[in-house]
């Protein structure tokens, strides 16, 4: 540019670490997923959560956790969401339409890595309500399938529709391109309600616990050697969950310390 040359005026201000909303769905007046452009240089590992947010009224970025919900090959990047009524963010993050911007700050962490797991036969995936989310990612990595024999993805929601990405998510998985032919029929899905009739009913714990998960997927007592397990919801669901994978012999690992399950939390909160 030369000493005399105008500076270019962009139209409107852009956010630090702007990324640009591409499609937003909601599935219950609680829960919406949407999906933004991806920061060319951001590398993550599936399972993966980043802080992102908004332009807070103050003028001070707004942010909070999020699992990236699409796996690490995509060109986007996908979130599943809550909408909290009074919560600072969710509450104005919901009304995002295709176009508006987004922060997202560019520096993956979590632990639902295949990295932090010791080899094994099959992996659990065991979550609650927006819990899904990191494994909507996993579903979608291809060493997913190349490390395990089976993988079994346990969902509990209060209500059926609260179930419905997830399930729509499975769903596509068979025709997907990329790993349909990988995902063969390694993938059992094990969702639950607590709270409405459905086929299949009650707590990840519960079932875990009185063997009746085992029983319907004709599947061996969870043990040290063969199974592997990712964990995440709320506090109370982690503690109890951990308390009983520990039970069945298994322990849990860490991004530096590989071994039988890992657990990150859903969100913050619950009065623990
Ligand atoms: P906040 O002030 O953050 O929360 C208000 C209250 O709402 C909390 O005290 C809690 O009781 C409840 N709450 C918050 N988040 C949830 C939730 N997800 N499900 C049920 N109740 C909730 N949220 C997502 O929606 N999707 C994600 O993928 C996701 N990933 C996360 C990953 C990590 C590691 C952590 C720590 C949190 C994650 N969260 C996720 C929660 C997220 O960071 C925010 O708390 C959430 O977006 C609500 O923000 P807020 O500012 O509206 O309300
Ligand atoms: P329940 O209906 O029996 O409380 P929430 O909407 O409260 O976050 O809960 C989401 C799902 O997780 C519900 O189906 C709920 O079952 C279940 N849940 C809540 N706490 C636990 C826990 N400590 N252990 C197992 N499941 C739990």
């Amino acid at each position: 540019m030369s000493a005399t040359a105008e500076p270019t005026i962009t139209a409107k201000p852009h956010l630090p670490d702007a990324q640009t909303v591409t499609s937003v769905k909601h599935w219950t007046d609680r829960l919406f997923s949407f999906r933004v452009s991806r920061p060319k240089t951001l590398r993550f590992r599936s399972g993966e959560f980043v802080m992102i947010g908004l332009m807070g009224d103050t003028g001070k970025p707004l942010l909070r956790a999020y699992s990236i919900a699409s796996p690490a090959w995509d060109e986007e990047l996908e979130f599943y969401s809550i909408k909290v009524p009074d919560g600072p963010l969710t509450s104005k993050l919901q009304h995002i339409k295709v176009g508006d911007e987004i922060i997202l700050r560019p520096k993956p962490v979590g632990t639902l890595v295949h990295d932090a797991l010791l080899p094994g036969k099959r992996l659990w995936l065991l979550s609650t309500g927006t819990g899904f989310a990191p494994f909507a990612s996993l579903l979608r990595e291809p060493e997913t399938y190349e490390k395990y024999d089976q993988v079994i993805m346990m969902h509990t929601c209060r209500e059926v529709a609260e179930l419905a990405y997830g399930q729509a998510l499975v769903e596509s998985l068979s025709d997907d391109p990329l790993i349909g032919e990988l995902v063969g029929d390694k993938l059992r899905y094990y969702p639950t309600t607590t709270r409405e009739p459905f086929h299949h009913m009650g707590r990840v714990t519960d079932n875990l616990q009185s063997g009746k998960v085992f029983a319907d997927l004709g599947l061996p007592k969870m043990n040290p050697e063969e199974d592997r397990a990712m964990v995440c919801g709320s506090l109370a669901f982690n503690v109890d969950v951990k308390a009983i994978l520990e039970g069945f012999g298994l322990h849990e690992g860490a991004n530096s310390d590989p071994k039988q399950f890992v657990v990150e939390k859903a969100f913050v909160g619950d009065g623990i």
